[in-house]
């Protein structure tokens, strides 16, 4: 079980202190719990030195190693800043920076070979949902992003657009379908078994009780609510 705060490009560096002791005081961790924050570039070592017992990770990084490529991050420079893992695909990256399969297909393979998890999101917009494409727009999407790429620790997100931010979620059923969709399509067509697949989108300390009842959800990537230490303790509490 693993549950991932994506801080996206919130909370000023004063705020982390107030994070880390709301999120200390009311958390219970123990050792079957993985839990990690996806903080802001710049906040990685920070974070690194104040999140005991926690993963953290970084929300992107470039598809090219070392060299004269202006703004961005390695997968190196991520790692040595204290990152174990990476959020790759996710659907605001995809969308604001025009990023396309191909690029997060060689940000994949980057990752792994410099030893950073990937945690690779898919989902599909409002439209392809209510076309009823979502199973083969996300099987599209996977077969793009993990073209050549042998994995052993994948882990996969599943985001629909139409979830993230909007208080809006599937119910609990039809994303139990879709992780079972995705895992089937990696086993069979990709050849490789995801370390886990999470759902993300409007995950709260609510909602989270009904959804960890899917038997093929494994986690959450959680945006808003992991934003207060308070509420993303006790959605970890909540869904073990
Ligand atoms: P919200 O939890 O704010 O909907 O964001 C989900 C998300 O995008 C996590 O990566």
């Amino acid at each position: 079980m693993k549950v991932i705060a994506n801080w996206k490009m919130n909370l000023p560096t004063p705020d982390i202190r107030s994070w880390t002791e709301n999120f200390y005081s009311n958390v219970n961790l123990d050792d079957s719990k993985t839990i990690g924050v996806a903080p802001p570039f710049t906040h990685i070592s920070n974070c690194v030195t104040y999140l005991q017992n926690l993963r953290v990770g970084a929300q992107n990084i470039s598809s090219r190693d070392l060299g004269n490529n202006t703004g961005e991050i390695s997968a190196s420079i991520a790692k040595d800043s204290g990152a174990s893992f990476v959020i790759l695909g996710h659907s605001e990256v995809r969308e604001n920076l025009d990023e396309q399969s191909s690029l997060i297909n060689k940000k994949i393979a980057i990752a792994i070979e410099k030893n950073l998890s990937p945690v690779v999101c898919f989902g599909e917009s409002r439209e392809s949902y209510e076309n009823g494409i979502t199973k083969d727009f996300v099987c599209s999407q996977l077969k793009e992003c993990f073209e050549g790429i042998k994995a052993e620790t994948i882990i996969i997100a599943y985001e629909p657009i139409w979830s993230i931010g909007t208080g809006i979620t599937p119910e609990t059923n039809e994303i139990n379908e879709i992780h079972n969709t995705i895992k089937d399509y990696c086993k069979n067509h990709l050849k490789f078994v995801p370390e886990s697949v999470l759902y993300g989108g409007s995950v709260t300390d609510k909602n989270c009780k009904n959804l960890i009842t899917g038997e093929n959800i494994d986690g959450f990537l959680v945006g808003g609510a992991s934003l207060d230490g308070n509420s993303f303790a006790r959605i970890v509490n909540n869904c073990f």
